[in-house]
């Protein structure tokens, strides 16, 4: 079984890839500087020549690229799974977001991940769009929540965190079983993938918690009320496990203020 990952040199999809092999599945990424994606009939010889049994389309890249994939996917009927964001979701209306709510980013990456999202399902509607939150890992360079706050510890003094916004958040590692286990078992259309859907965290909460768990003694939480929004991605089902089962300090504080 071969498995087309892109995005392997960011955040997440090293992520996917360890996951993957350890199921036995043979992982292979795109080198960019070999084949450019947005060269279409370059992109098209390549992965005519490669052949993959499924293609996890996790990099940013051009909305061309993502209609490219698709239209592989769809021709060689193979599993298509799209990483798209909580962000496709403005602040207003509030949240919880469910799979069929409009998608009314306001900011230029929730735009682009609606416009990808757009084309793939057009262009494939077999393929699996996977809406996911912020990415928390304990060592993971990149995009990651844990690592976002010492940079602003170590740059602002502080991490200040609000209590009005319950972000869509996930551990990396499950975030990963979970896209794997869409890509093995393929459900059509958006999915909602986010460890803090049903139990509803706040930041300033999350925050205190990732201290106590991952001994943050030098963080000093600033909470705030600043950033209003009820982030989480809704109606998922059971694809992660709920955050409180990675940060025990959550248990008892379920849905607070
Ligand atoms: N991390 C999060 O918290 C988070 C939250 C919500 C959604 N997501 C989504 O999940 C996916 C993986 O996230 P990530 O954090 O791993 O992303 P990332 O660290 O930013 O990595 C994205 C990868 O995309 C490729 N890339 C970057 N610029 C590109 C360009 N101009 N054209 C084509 N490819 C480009 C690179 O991989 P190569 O060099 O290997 O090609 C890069 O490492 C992304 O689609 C992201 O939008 C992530």
């Amino acid at each position: 079984m071969k498995l087309l990952l892109t995005g392997l040199n960011g955040t997440l999809a090293p992520v996917v890839a360890r996951s993957a092999a350890a199921h036995g599945i043979n992982v292979f990424g795109w080198n960019r500087s070999a084949v450019a994606p947005d060269d279409a009939s370059a992109s098209r010889a390549w992965l005519e020549a490669q052949r993959p049994d499924m293609i996890g389309h996790l990099a940013v890249g051009s909305v061309g690229w993502a209609r490219l994939l698709a239209q592989y996917a769809e021709e060689h009927a193979v599993p298509l799974l799209f990483t798209s964001t909580a962000m496709v979701f403005h602040n207003v209306p509030d949240g919880p977001h469910l799979v069929g709510d409009e998608r009314n980013a306001q900011d230029p990456y929730g735009q682009y991940k609606r416009e990808c999202e757009d084309v793939i399902s057009i262009s494939c509607p077999h393929a699996c769009i996977a809406r996911i939150g912020w990415q928390i890992d304990p060592s993971q360079p990149g995009n990651n929540m844990l690592l976002a706050l010492d940079q602003w510890q170590a740059k602002e003094g502080r991490v200040a965190a609000s209590t009005a916004w319950r972000p869509a958040c996930s551990f990396m590692e499950d975030t990963a079983a979970a896209l794997l286990n869409l890509l093995r078992a393929p459900v059509p259309g958006a999915t909602h993938i986010d460890s803090n859907a049903d139990e509803g965290h706040n930041f300033a909460s999350i925050a205190r918690a990732l201290k106590h768990v991952f001994e943050r003694e030098a963080w000093t939480i600033l909470q705030t009320e600043d950033y209003v929004h009820d982030q989480r991605l809704a109606g998922g089902g059971a694809l992660v496990a709920p955050l409180s089962s990675r940060l025990q300090p959550l248990k008892h504080t379920r849905g607070d203020a």
